[in-house]
């Protein structure tokens, strides 16, 4: 009976996590919102909680929510979907005003893109290279590399730096110094070097090529060759829009030097 609750309780576990909205509490002291402005992802929800001992409301410009009249200690909890910017006020003392801003799922992932760039302490202590590119698209992509192409696993070796190792229980921290430079053995196929060439191409392919051998697994390099082992065929499944994002990601990350195979676990 143990084991049957178990699998029943883990995957649900699981959907609480990857849903991860959450609440956020914005309190009404002395005449205001305690949040000015408040950016938000789609599924979160905000509960406006009284601590005046005058009643205020929460209601939307818009007629997009209306929490009533809120004595002291009373909330009010509205859940966000849609994107885009709500203003809001008091309908008792309308110059008590704020806002908020929904996120779409998109520049959701832009910002955890982001984030693994710039986390502290460091995930992913790289400096990018954002002269001449779209920094959204850029850090689509720093999303789209780093949390679901697993292109780290195969094309950085070592993959973790020392010590932050999450498969010893350690904090992750990317291996920076030979970040996606490749030299990872699998048989007698070896990862590629993805950073800049000379010229600031990833792995010496333009962007046409890049899309290409994603979708063929067709080796720019070697005519003729199908690349082996690099999950193409399921990254070939990807929109224009989140293979251009990598190709901008990859294009500004630090150059560096494939390490030799045979030095590599
Ligand atoms: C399971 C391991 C694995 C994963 C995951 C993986 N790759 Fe690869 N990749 C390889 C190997 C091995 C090669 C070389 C294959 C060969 O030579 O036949 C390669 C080759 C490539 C090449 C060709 C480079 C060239 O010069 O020919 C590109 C580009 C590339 N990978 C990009 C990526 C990107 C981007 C991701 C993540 C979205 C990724 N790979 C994820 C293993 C992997």
């Amino acid at each position: 009976m143990l084991k049957v609750l178990r699998v029943l309780v883990l995957p649900l576990g699981l959907l609480a996590s990857t849903a991860d909205a959450k609440t956020v509490t914005v309190n009404i002291v002395d005449f205001a919102f305690s949040a000015n402005t408040l950016t938000l992802d789609s599924g979160d929800k905000v509960k406006w909680v009284n601590q005046d001992s005058f009643t205020h409301t929460s209601t939307s410009d818009t007629g997009v929510w209306d929490s009533g009249n809120l004595a002291k200690a009373q909330s009010f909890t509205q859940g966000f979907v849609k994107e885009g910017t709500f203003s809001y006020f008091c309908k008792i003392h309308p110059g008590m005003k704020a806002s908020i801003t929904v996120r779409s799922p998109e520049q959701t992932k832009v910002q955890i893109g982001k984030e693994i760039i710039n986390s502290s302490p460091k995930r992913l202590p790289i400096k990018l290279n954002l002269t001449g590119k779209k920094a959204d698209q850029v850090y689509l992509g720093s999303y789209i590399v780093n949390t679901q192409g697993g292109c780290n696993d195969c094309h950085t070796c070592p993959s973790f730096a020392t010590g932050r190792d999450p498969y010893k229980g350690e904090a992750l921290q990317f291996n920076a110094k030979a970040y996606l430079a490749g030299g990872k053995a699998f048989g007698p196929f070896i990862s590629a070097n993805l950073t800049p060439d000379a010229n600031g191409k990833p792995a010496g392919v333009t962007l046409a090529e890049f899309k290409d051998l994603m979708r063929t697994g067709k080796d720019p390099h070697e005519p003729g060759n199908i690349l082996q082992v690099m999950p193409w065929p399921v990254y070939g499944l990807m929109s224009d829009r989140d293979l251009e994002a990598i190709y901008a990601y990859l294009s500004s990350i630090p150059k560096a030097a494939q390490p030799d195979a045979s030095a590599c676990p």
